[in-house]
């Protein structure tokens, strides 16, 4: 199977997944990516089985409206059912690296909200050790020089992704060279530099059930 042809599989596993648990008046969650993306198309289905969603990116919002899917503002939602998105690296304790689509900090924000965080991914982001995907860190603007020298201090290479501004108008630091032992910590670390904004570590909170396209079909991971 191809890469595209494992993200569409683990597309329609989420929605297998999360059909039964879905109620008329369910909001849920929806992530950004390509592999979200094949989550969306195969959503469309189920579009009067439930109320709404809430998006982590502009893009995706304007993918669900598209499919007659309504998008609510976060701040009209008290919980979501559930959130489904992508990752760039899982490990085995679905720890994540996520933000290879510079959406990290909407992403964090919506999986707070959420009951449950089902990731979707084919089988090239599952990792030993996180951290070969450079870790996308989401910096104010004016920020940007002083925080590239303190992720320097922390071991890391920082590297400004040029031409990509966010959703929320900010800068992205891509950190290489990073073999992230304590995800967690780091986590943390990174968030107290002044200036960042988030980074793409989800150890804190990371995925509840990890759903893993492979060639021998998908494997549910919790
Ligand atoms: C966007 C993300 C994506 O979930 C991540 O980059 C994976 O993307 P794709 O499914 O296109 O490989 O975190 O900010």
């Amino acid at each position: 199977m191809t890469q595209d042809e494992l993200k569409k599989a683990v597309g329609q596993a989420a929605v297998d997944y999360i059909a039964p648990k879905l109620q008329r008046d369910s909001i849920i969650g929806v992530g950004t990516g390509s592999t979200a993306n094949c989550f969306i198309d195969a959503l469309g289905k189920l579009k009067d089985d439930f109320e709404g969603a809430v998006a982590s990116s502009d893009a995706s919002a304007e993918r669900l409206q598209k499919l007659g899917i309504t998008v609510y503002d976060l701040n009209e939602v008290s919980e979501l059912l559930v959130y489904v998105d992508g990752a760039d690296e899982s490990n085995a304790q679905l720890e994540l690296i996520k933000g290879g689509g510079a959406a990290l900090t909407r992403e964090k924000i919506v999986t707070a909200v959420s009951r449950e965080f089902v990731c979707i991914a084919d089988e090239s982001k599952w990792v030993d050790v996180l951290g070969a995907f450079p870790l996308p860190v989401e910096v104010i603007p004016m920020a940007r020089s002083y925080v590239a020298r303190e992720l320097v201090k922390l071991g890391g290479d920082p590297v400004y992704r040029t031409g990509v501004v966010t959703d929320n108008g900010n800068v992205i630091l891509d950190v290489h060279h990073l073999e992230i032992m304590e995800p967690k910590k780091l986590e943390a670390e990174i968030n107290q530099i002044a200036g960042v904004v988030t980074n793409g570590l989800f150890a804190r909170r990371g995925a509840d059930v990890l759903l893993l396209g492979t060639a021998e079909g998908v494997k549910t991971i919790k």
